[in-house]
């Protein structure tokens, strides 16, 4: 089986996990908004990595998928409040209209605070781990999501607009609002996966810099891809005046950053040889044409 094969195989099983957690309706309309941009498609890259994660370390990642799919679940909430006209102010996510565009901003606001909640019931709902292992994890994940994490990064994103920060300030901002998401993807994988500390380290470190990559190519992207090929609008940050790191090094001195950051975060998984190999790969889909 091909890298692809086995990537689209991972998402598959993410997707029919939400498609039936998600079956069992609430009280009202906002889950129809909450389902709405959920099932819109995506690369399901957190929980995949989860699963991808748990594999370097010799366990099955199928058996992880109510951690793995609350990942996406905050995630999908994390893309609902970002493109509120009151943050980057976008019509376009996955390639069909955004939440609010179709629900209006209240029930979109409520879509958002629905999964990130309706994330933290599916979690705990993990089977086969020690209660003490998947509190642990349940805590970390909602660090990484909160104050200290995504959503404190994306404070950070909205003060920077008009800016130029130092590259120091680019990492923390950059580090916070898409990297924690992604460092809580690998560690929980780990973590439930029975990870010594040496190698829960050195996962950390890779999926640090794996989140640092994949900010640098969205921000790349937004200045060359077609809205088209995005499925989300192609200029946004232009538009709203962001510091990227396209506005801090330019597009090839970003291109040759992405090139540098990929290669560190793949020597962190030499330790792990051939067991790694999936979790490499997926670096390698980062990779700039
Ligand atoms: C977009 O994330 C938001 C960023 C952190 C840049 P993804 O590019 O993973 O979005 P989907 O889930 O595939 O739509
Ligand atoms: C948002 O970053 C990251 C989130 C926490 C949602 P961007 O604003 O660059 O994400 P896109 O480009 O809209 O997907
Ligand atoms: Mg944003
Ligand atoms: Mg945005
Ligand atoms: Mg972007």
């Amino acid at each position: 089986m091909d890298f692809q094969q086995k990537y689209d195989g991972y998402k598959k099983l993410v997707e029919n996990f939400l498609e039936q957690r998600t079956r069992k309706k609430g009280i009202s309309k906002v889950d129809e908004a909450m389902c709405y941009s959920l099932s819109a498609g995506g690369k399901r890259l957190r929980p995949v990595l989860l699963m991808a994660t748990a594999e370097v370390l010799g366990k099955k990642g199928y058996n992880y998928l109510p951690v793995a799919g609350a990942l996406e679940m905050i995630h999908t909430y994390s893309l609902i409040h970002d493109d509120l006209p009151c943050m980057d102010d976008d019509d376009l996510r996955r390639g069909k209209p955004t939440c609010h565009k179709v629900y209006g901003e209240a029930m979109a606001v409520l879509a958002g605070d629905g999964l990130l909640t309706l994330a933290f019931e599916v979690m705990l709902e993990q089977k086969n781990v020690p209660g003490d292992v998947l509190v642990e994890v349940a805590r970390e994940i909602a660090m990484c999501a909160g104050n200290f994490g995504m959503v404190g990064g994306q404070a950070l994103d909205l003060a920077a607009q008009g800016k130029t920060l130092t590259a120091e300030e680019m990492r923390t901002l950059h580090s916070g609002k898409t990297g924690a998401m992604f460092i809580a993807a690998v560690r929980s994988g780990a973590r439930l996966a029975g990870a010594k500390p040496e190698q829960l380290l050195a996962l950390t470190k890779f999926a640090d810099l794996f989140g640092l990559a994949f900010q640098i190519r969205d921000d790349i992207l937004d200045v060359e891809a077609t809205t088209v090929e995005l499925g989300k609008p192609a200029g946004s940050d232009e538009k709203n005046n962001k510091c990227t790191y396209v506005t801090l090094y330019g597009e090839e001195g970003a291109k040759a950053l992405l090139d540098k950051t990929l290669a560190e975060a793949k020597m962190c998984l030499e330790m792990f040889g051939e067991d790694a190999r999936l979790l490499s790969e997926i670096a390698d889909m980062l990779k700039m044409a």
